[in-house]
């Protein structure tokens, strides 16, 4: 069981935007979001800890699935708040929402250095500039010795109990690997990535927005589906159970927004359709929720190298009437695919075709993709 806090409390001073750091867009999606893709295909639970007053913001953001709470007024407060929502873990992961292009891969392999018994792992790069100590004055006391330097990056990973006992007492500092060192543990440094700077400044952002941009190509797919009513089956539709209406017959819980969306998004990477990767040859995915199938269809396409860049669908059909709950639907759906920016359409057919005449719903989607040159 693996946990992740994602320290994205902080106002973002340096930056000088009149909202949180955490939640300006960089391309298609918030700091937040791109942090949260890092992480969510290696942690079970992740919690993200929000300036005070922009909780309920966040949570609309990142969905049901992950745990927000109040930060504090410095990161190690932050970090503690965050601790204090997981039960238990074997590993936490702590990463900057500042840092949000570290890769998934980053991520991968700070697990897998606590997987072989390192209780503390953190990502580094080497000092390219010459580091001077200096006084109050200003003047050099000393010059370190650059070869040992390392510039420390997020995610840092660590055994659950040792990070607990680090951050017992109210000590602060600007990473976990210090509280962690002083505790007396050994902290091991890995290989950091250029890609997983600290965005602090507009200048950074527009560096980020070169390592997006740079690594890029786009590719597009469109999904279609369609069920039949059926007596006595609960409606699950765009991610919600919808209690009052009538439901569809499938193999699956038909849940026809999430089913176009998944074959968009295989048509746009070329990974086969939902029937060759969950259809009735899979018993285990039978009577599986849309939610889950768009969580399964993320996490294929992410190990292909794909990043969503937008998906859109629309629902055909009478009923149920969409508006009301059309925010909740987008933040359920997004959650499962990595915080992806997701529309949801709706259109009735004036009376006319299958759906018109009230025998079922369809949905048709588009995906745009990006995938990773490298
Ligand atoms: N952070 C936090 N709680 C705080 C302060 C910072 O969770 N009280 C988080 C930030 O949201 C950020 C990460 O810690 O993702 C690293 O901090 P930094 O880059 O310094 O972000 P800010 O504190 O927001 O920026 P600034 O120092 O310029 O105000
Ligand atoms: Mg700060």
């Amino acid at each position: 069981m693996i946990a992740a806090i994602i320290a994205a409390a902080g106002s973002g001073e340096r930056f000088g935007a009149s909202i949180p750091k955490a939640l300006i867009q960089l391309g298609n999606r918030t700091l937040l979001q791109h942090s949260i893709s890092a992480l969510s295909s290696v942690a079970d639970q992740i919690v993200v800890t929000a300036p005070a007053g922009y909780e309920d913001q966040i949570r609309a953001l990142v969905g049901t699935e992950i745990t927000v709470v109040t930060g504090g007024a410095t990161r190690s407060e932050s970090v503690r708040r965050g601790l204090a929502a997981i039960t238990s873990a074997d590993f936490v992961l702590v990463h900057d929402a500042a840092r949000a292009l570290a890769s998934r891969e980053l991520a991968a392999r700070v697990v897998a250095s606590l997987n072989s018994g390192e209780v503390a792992v953190i990502p580094a790069l080497p000092e390219v500039d010459t580091v001077k100590i200096i006084d109050a004055q200003g003047y050099v006391t000393s010059t370190p010795d650059r070869a040992s330097l390392r510039r420390v990056q997020t995610p840092q990973g660590f055994a659950y109990s040792v990070l607990k006992g680090a951050h017992q007492n109210s000590a602060d500092a600007t990473d976990d690997a210090v509280l962690v060192a002083d505790a007396g543990h050994k902290v091991l440094v890995i290989d950091g990535e250029e890609r997983a700077i600290k965005i602090t400044t507009p200048h950074d952002l527009a560096t980020a927005l070169q390592f997006m941009g740079h690594a890029q190509s786009f590719s597009t797919g469109v999904g279609v589906d369609a069920h039949a009513f059926g007596q006595g089956r609960e409606l699950w539709l765009a991610g919600l159970h919808w209690p009052d209406e009538v439901g569809v017959e499938g193999h699956s819980d038909g849940d026809v927004a999430a089913h176009a969306i998944c074959d968009a998004l295989f048509a746009a990477t070329g990974l086969g359709d939902l029937g060759s990767n969950f259809g009735t040859s899979r018993p285990e995915y039978a009577g599986a929720s849309g939610v889950k199938l768009l969580k399964e269809t993320y996490l294929l396409i992410s190990n292909a190298g794909y990043s969503i860049s937008h998906v859109s669908v629309q629902i055909i059909g009478n009923r149920p009437r969409i508006g009301a709950r059309r925010a909740e639907a987008i933040a359920t759906m997004s959650a499962a695919l990595g915080g992806a920016e997701v529309a949801i359409l709706a259109t009735t057919t004036d009376g006319m075709g299958l759906t018109g005449e009230g025998k079922g719903i369809a949905a048709i989607a588009s995906a745009l993709v990006t995938r990773n040159r490298s």
